[in-house]
């Protein structure tokens, strides 16, 4: 027992004891404060070392009376989701950084204009805007675990929309561009390296304002991509199409459609030499760059070097037709960004138009480059 009298200090004393001897009262009192750093063109406010599970609670954020933030950024920090009490206190942000924080949800809260949250586990975005009073322009959303987006098409003022390595984000192999109708201020669409074999435009959305759409470092096939799904988006101006198995292209139909195009990106494909320049060709006389990344990779066995772009000499042509990924698996001088995968291939493989002799003869090539490759990874 202790009485009125004790001085000041010993209550203090006798407080710090009872929240030694319950942890979880002291934890849960965790203050963080922001420190205001100058980032590009703008001042931001970090937190760092800021660790918050699912259940944590009764955390205090604070951000120094002046200057004025309006851009939060989280590093070196561990959240499960954005914490409800961070919501409250910064009630007018305008950007949130929370890149590789191991978010499995976000929220977009009412006035949130950038978003930038690449490298999470995110799953789940909860959107606190509504399509009338949207302000969201810049969603950065890549190396995530997207796979339902439809929360998102509200975000009507919505500019520039990256999802590239969400691997979840094909339904059956397939992205349909459909899945975004509603985003009619989209300029930039990136979808590149989420594992889809197909792309398909059901129901002709147009997305009127898209001017760049990358659908680079994908296992898309010839006859998986149709210009058509493209024909609808009259702003489009930059094509994105490396790194497929890609060996022919609409090219004419492309041109036809889309009256705006001013760029394609070809590079990391499987095009034999002579039809690529038939397609280079085909857009310089249409007035459409065909812009080369790395100009200086070496090609791999079998490819040569044709506008800066490698494509397939004769000779090893017909082989490397049906064999285009797993030439690529079997050879290192060429690494894609994200190597296609071989496990799905069979039964989507290009139809083909040799006869049976000559798939028998890709067969045995096949079998010849896996042994290679396997050898090659037994001895060294
Ligand atoms: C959070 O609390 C709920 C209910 O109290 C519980 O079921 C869940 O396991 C907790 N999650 C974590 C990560 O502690
Ligand atoms: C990241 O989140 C997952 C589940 O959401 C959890 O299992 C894991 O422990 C978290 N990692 C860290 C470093 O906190
Ligand atoms: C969509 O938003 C709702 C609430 O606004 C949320 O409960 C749900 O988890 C979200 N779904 C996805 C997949 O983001
Ligand atoms: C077409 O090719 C010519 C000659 O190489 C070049 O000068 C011109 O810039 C090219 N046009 C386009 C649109 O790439």
């Amino acid at each position: 027992m202790f009485t009125l009298s004790l001085p000041l200090a010993d209550y203090t004393a006798l407080l710090a004891i009872v929240c030694s001897l319950f942890p979880i009262a002291a934890l849960a009192g965790s203050i963080h404060e922001c420190t205001v750093e100058k980032r590009q063109d703008e001042h931001v406010c970090v937190f760092r070392g800021v660790v918050y599970r699912a259940n944590d609670t009764n955390f205090v954020f604070k951000a120094p009376a002046s200057p004025k933030v309006e851009h939060i950024v989280f590093e070196d920090s561990t959240l499960s989701h954005i914490p409800a009490e961070f919501l409250t206190a910064f009630p007018v942000l305008k950007a949130l950084t929370v890149v590789q924080t191991n978010l499995s949800s976000v929220v977009i809260p009412s006035k949130l204009e950038r978003l930038y949250a690449s490298n999470n586990r995110i799953s789940k975005v909860i959107v606190h805007q509504t399509k009338d009073s949207t302000t969201m322009t810049e969603l950065i959303l890549d190396s995530n675990h997207l796979s339902d987006i439809s929360n998102l098409t509200r975000l009507a003022k919505l500019e520039i929309l990256m999802l590239s390595g969400n691997k979840e984000l094909p339904v059956g192999d397939t992205v349909d561009l459909g899945r975004f109708k509603g985003l009619d201020s989209l300029r930039s669409l990136v979808l590149s390296d989420v594992g889809m074999m197909y792309v398909e435009n059901k129901d002709n959305v147009a997305l009127p304002s898209l001017e760049l759409l990358d659908l680079s470092n994908n296992n898309l096939i010839t006859t998986n991509l149709h210009m058509n799904v493209l024909a609808p988006m009259k702003k489009l101006e930059i094509l994105r199409l490396t790194h497929t198995l890609i060996s022919d292209l609409e090219a004419l139909q492309l041109t036809q459609n889309n009256g705006n195009l001013k760029k394609v990106y070809l590079e990391g494909n499987n095009f034999m030499c002579d039809r690529q320049k038939q397609i280079v060709d085909h857009f310089n006389r249409s007035g459409v760059e065909t812009p080369v990344d790395n100009k200086n990779v070496n090609c791999i066995l079998g490819f040569q070097k044709e506008n800066d772009i490698c494509c397939q000499t004769a000779g090893l042509g017909k082989l490397h037709q049906g064999l285009d990924s797993t030439t690529k698996m079997a050879t290192t001088s060429e690494v894609p960004t994200s190597t296609p995968s071989t496990s799905t291939m069979p039964s989507k493989m290009e139809k083909n138009k040799e006869s049976a002799a000559t798939l028998n003869a890709l067969r045995n090539g096949l079998l010849v480059l896996t042994f290679v490759a396997i050898v090659k990874s037994g001895l060294f």
